[in-house]
């Protein structure tokens, strides 16, 4: 065998990979800490990879134009993201095997190192897109400020720190998808098209007309057999006005154009949940509901940490300085995609959604044999 001769541990780095378990290098680690260390460093590996294939999904989403065949490719990307989550969110029960008094034996030298710091994770949420102003801050402190003090004393935090600035430069997938939405015809009519913002108000309209029916026969069911029937026909009522506004985008604060923007997106959602059926709808939908479900697995994520926490440390403070598990609890809360989920209490039943127009606009092209 010459030195060029391929080897699995070679290809693999595994001499590196495998001599990267000294944690501060202050000694012998035992056996849980050895635990501990391996399943953070599994997780960051993943977390590579989720990016990597996020930044793929973007990419193709936001060229000026989504051929229509690069849509299965964005959707290959985000499955496999979501089928490594679910590993993600599994994986805990590997660390909850640690008991809560093996994890004190190495617990207090760990501070003020901590989950914060994963600037990968930091790099995830930009990059879906949570905007900055969403993020919880514990105290006055926002949990960011943590890796930017590094940045000025440790070339480890000048790096976090930098990936995270360059993550803030980058398209995020919650723009691409938009971009890719504000595109999408509507009772066929695109936004290049005169009179598109008319046909698109006009959809959401008679979208809305058709629905007020449909809740209003729910209201007086209900209402029938309510002890409180005012009450029950307000809810519907104040329901069916959220519906409205946030339909035409009243709640968003900009410039007109910019709420027409907005606009036609929520509408171009509502489309594609609504006419499912229509064949040149099957991949958006498809890709819609990888979105959706991309979102569900980080907040099931959340969640499961959050759970694994409290058993793990109960309700202590976090090693990085938060009120632990009751913060991590509020991070639930984070949606990327509001619109993805606002748009699912909006839907009407099939029997109560207006016809589609221009249903040759969503027919498949006969392209064989064809010039
Ligand atoms: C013994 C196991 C663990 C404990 C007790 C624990 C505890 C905590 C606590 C208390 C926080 C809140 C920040 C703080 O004050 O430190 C936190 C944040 C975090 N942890 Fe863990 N963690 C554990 C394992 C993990 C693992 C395996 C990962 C996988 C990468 C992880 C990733 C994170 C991330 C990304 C955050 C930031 C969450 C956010 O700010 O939204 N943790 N962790």
């Amino acid at each position: 065998m010459n030195e060029s001769t391929p080897t699995y541990w070679d290809y693999l780095a595994l001499p590196e990979l495998l001599n990267a378990q000294s944690g501060l290098g202050d000694g012998d680690i035992g056996p849980d800490e050895l635990h501990f260390i391996i399943v953070h460093q599994a997780y960051e590996l993943w977390f590579k990879l989720v990016l990597s294939q996020v930044r793929l999904a973007r990419d193709h989403l936001a060229l000026p134009e989504v051929p229509e065949e690069a849509v299965p490719s964005v959707v290959h990307h985000l499955n496999r993201v979501n089928e490594i989550m679910r590993l993600l969110v599994d994986q805990m029960k590997v660390m909850e095997t640690l008991t809560p008094l093996d994890f004190l034996d190495f617990r207090d030298k760990l501070v003020p190192s901590s989950g914060f710091q994963s600037f990968q994770m930091r790099e995830l949420e930009i990059l879906l897109g949570l905007e900055e102003s969403q993020r919880l801050h514990y105290g006055k402190v926002n949990p960011l400020t943590h890796i930017k003090k590094l940045a000025a004393t440790s070339p480890g935090g000048a790096m976090a720190w930098g990936r995270i600035e360059a993550a803030r430069e980058e398209v995020s997938l919650r723009e691409a998808v938009h971009r890719w939405l504000y595109r999408t015809p509507i009772q066929g009519s695109t936004p290049e098209i005169a009179g598109d913002e008319q046909v698109v108000t006009q959809f959401l309209q008679d979208y809305l007309d058709r629905g007020a029916e449909s809740r209003n026969i729910q209201a007086d069911r209900l209402a029938s057999l309510s002890e409180d029937p005012e009450a029950v026909r307000a809810r519907f009522a104040a329901m069916g006005e959220s519906t409205r506004a946030f339909m035409m985008a009243e709640d968003v604060k900009a410039e007109p154009s910019q709420i027409a923007r907005i606009r036609r997106i929520r509408a171009a959602l509502l489309f594609v949940e609504s006419y499912r059926e229509l064949p040149l709808l099957a991949w958006p939908r498809l890709l819609v509901d990888t979105v959706v479900e991309l979102e569900e697995q980080i907040v099931i994520w959340r969640h499961r940490h959050a759970r694994m926490v409290e058993r793990l440390i109960g309700r202590r403070v976090g090693t990085g300085g938060s009120a632990g598990v009751a913060y991590l609890d509020k991070t639930t809360a984070y949606r990327v995609f509001p619109e993805l989920w606002a748009v699912r209490s909006m839907l009407s039943p099939r029997r109560a959604r207006p016809d589609v127009r221009n249903p040759e606009v969503y027919a498949f092209r006969e392209t064989i044999g064809k010039p």
